[in-house]
């Protein structure tokens, strides 16, 4: 079972910034998982939120300010005194990090709440300017976006989210389309999401910290999991195969 850093090492440094980011790319873990918004301006930045409120010494929403007022803003210090003076993350800088790296690499369109016009279009041109095709699965909960991205670039993978399972998830998958199911975690122990591994479906389950819950979806045949703690959990999974061998 493969390991996604969720918002990159989230646990362990402030969510969706470069210093989390970096400590995942430093780790043998299969991928990393990060969230995108747009700026007034119209960039792609990274952060989880609509506004910059939890996370930062600012508020407001992202969609509200430019990428340079944002820039101003903290994003470390909420977390811990050693993180203070981390700054908002554009699309770009959080790909750049991982362009050395083999890391898989999810995009997380954050359009379900505010539509964003043409991110599609801008996160697919910044993936093709870094030659980034192969190693990226763009997902998101607005579906309708996960769609116009596979008209666009129908040789990127794609992940439709979904917070509870329905009756015939893979049907509904290839209907979008989409490769892969990302399901939140209480929903993948539901005897459809097992029939829809057993069918082929590839899905990744969100988010995974204890040890005990990584066993269960490991034997359900879960291809990956999304963790805060990837380090710790990546040894737990070593732990785990070399006392079942
Ligand atoms: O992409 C998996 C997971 O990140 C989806 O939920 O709210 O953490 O972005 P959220
Ligand atoms: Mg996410």
């Amino acid at each position: 079972m493969d390991i996604y850093a969720h918002r990159g090492s989230s646990g362990t440094h402030p969510e969706n910034t470069l210093a989390a980011f970096k400590e995942a790319a430093r780790l043998p873990i299969f991928g990393v998982e990060f969230d995108v918004h747009l700026t007034k301006d119209g960039q792609p930045v990274v952060i989880h939120d609509e506004t910059i409120d939890r996370t930062s010494s600012g508020s407001g929403f992202v969609k509200d300010s430019t990428l340079a007022e944002l820039k101003v803003y903290d994003f470390g210090g909420w977390f811990s005194e050693d993180h203070k003076g981390e700054r908002i993350p554009t699309l770009e800088e959080v790909l750049l990090v991982f362009a050395e790296t083999t890391h898989h690499l999810n995009i997380e369109l954050k359009s379900d709440i505010f539509p964003y016009d043409t991110m599609e279009e801008k996160v697919l041109a910044l993936v093709h300017d870094l030659h980034l095709e192969a190693r990226v699965v763009i997902s998101s909960f607005n579906h309708e976006a996960i769609r116009k991205v596979k008209s666009l670039k129908p040789e990127v993978q794609t992940a439709v989210l979904l917070g509870s399972i329905l009756v015939d998830p893979l049907r509904y998958m290839r209907n979008v389309p989409s490769e892969a199911l990302h399901l939140h975690y209480p929903a993948a122990l539901r005897p459809t999401a097992k029939k829809t591994i057993e069918d082929g479906g590839i899905v990744r389950v969100f988010t995974v910290n204890e040890r005990e819950q990584a066993e269960a979806l490991q034997a359900i045949g879960v291809q990956a999991i999304f963790t805060d703690y990837p380090e710790r959990m990546q040894s737990s999974l070593q732990t785990i195969r070399k006392t079942t061998k």
